[in-house]
């Protein structure tokens, strides 16, 4: 994969819209997944533990857990791929991945690699196709063993309860609604820094990243007239152009969820600080570029405030104690971080936004299974 990273990226920015940068950054990431995996894959050990008695052992083996499906979505089309790829594998296990309709070309690309890099046939399938039917059939043959999910809540509460029909293990990436928390002792320019990078990284199409930025009264001012002149300085066009950092969004869905998502806002009093718009076609935006947008006097009634906007607006809310702010109940938490995701550490949320953690070795745990073997002596 890094061998091919510029033409990965490229394909990846042609096919989803992410600027070139983050596209060749995002092939290193899905590269780290297969590596790091790849290394654990030597350190899969199994047990053994003191019986009660003298003519006995106890034997605890950690196996494959048998055939894994995996359903990868958009926003990461290489990424996300091998972030259950490479676990399964080091496992043990075989693949079937179906990519999201909107990305199936980057998924090929990465297929057809494994096959230059000598897997046996069979052993990492790509599966374009229609995601219920396909999830159907998966669910109802008993040979799936696991299926991985990165989506919506709501799909992945269908999936749940199909899932019960084989008892088929199931991890669920699902919907974030992450806080960006900005404290009156803050560096202003690593909190605006930070702030850009969470919320507009891949135009907001991210599933951790901010999707409300609470700033404490203090430093409320000058945090967002600083972040409103960063977003300022954001290039918006063609992935493909140089200095380019927020591409198209990924199709009209997204874009209509956007436009909803600030009218609603400004219906109920949200003010516009920059952009609220999406940008006329021609003059290089042929279509589906929205301006990076900075929106305030936010409140809880409206839609950003409660759904993800997966789009490349900053919402801010104003707060005046650390009590107001704080209630932490995430998966992940970056202090001082707005880029926390790392192939050696958990990904994964809590309550709806799923079960199951993907990245480093409790990646790997997801397609084990644990055997308990009591040897007579
Ligand atoms: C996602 O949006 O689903 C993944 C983002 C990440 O890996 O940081």
């Amino acid at each position: 994969m890094m061998r091919d990273q510029d033409r990965l990226g490229r394909l990846m920015t042609e096919e989803q819209g992410k600027p070139l940068a983050e596209a060749r950054g995002e092939i290193a990431y899905a590269a780290g997944f297969i590596e790091w995996s790849a290394e654990e894959a030597k350190r899969i050990y199994g047990e053994t533990v003191q019986a009660f008695v003298a003519n006995k052992r106890i034997l605890v083996l950690r196996q494959p857990i048998g055939v894994a499906a995996a359903i990868t979505p958009w926003n990461f089309p290489a990424a996300m791929i091998t972030r259950k790829v490479g676990p399964a594998l080091a496992a043990g296990c075989t693949v079937v991945v179906k990519p999201a309709s909107q990305t199936p070309l980057t998924a090929i690309a990465i297929g057809a690699l494994a096959m230059e890099a000598g897997f046996p046939a069979g052993v990492l399938n790509i599966l374009p196709g229609i995601a219920t039917e396909i999830a159907e059939a998966w669910l109802s043959d008993s040979r799936v063993r696991v299926l991985s999910f990165t989506g919506s809540t709501e799909v992945g509460k269908e999936l749940m309860t199909k899932a019960a029909e084989h008892v088929t293990r199931i991890s669920l990436e699902l919907g974030g609604h992450a806080p960006f928390l900005v404290f009156d002792d803050a560096d202003l320019e690593a909190a605006v820094a930070g702030a850009v990078d969470s919320k507009f990284r891949n135009a907001g199409q991210t599933c951790v990243c901010a999707n409300r930025v609470y700033v404490q009264s203090g430093i409320y001012d000058r945090f967002a007239a600083r972040l409103t002149e960063s977003v300022e300085a954001l290039k918006v066009g063609p992935g493909t152009e140089p200095g380019v950092k927020i591409g198209a969004l990924v199709d009209d869905r997204a874009m209509a969820k956007v436009e909803d998502h600030v009218a609603n806002a400004l219906s109920l009093g949200a003010k516009i600080r920059t952009g609220g718009r999406r940008l006329p076609q021609g003059d290089g935006y042929a279509d589906r570029f929205y301006a990076p947008t900075v929106i305030e006097d936010v409140t809880p009634d409206m839609k950003v405030s409660f759904e993800e906007t997966f789009g490349p607006v900053a919402p801010l809310i104003r707060f005046d104690t650390e009590e107001e702010a704080i209630r932490l109940d995430y998966g992940i938490v970056g202090a001082n971080d707005g880029l926390p995701s790392t192939p050696q550490a958990p990904f994964g949320g809590m309550k709806e936004s799923g079960i199951g953690r993907e990245g480093g070795k409790w990646g790997v745990e997801e397609y084990l299974e644990v055997k308990y073997v009591s040897w007579g002596i």
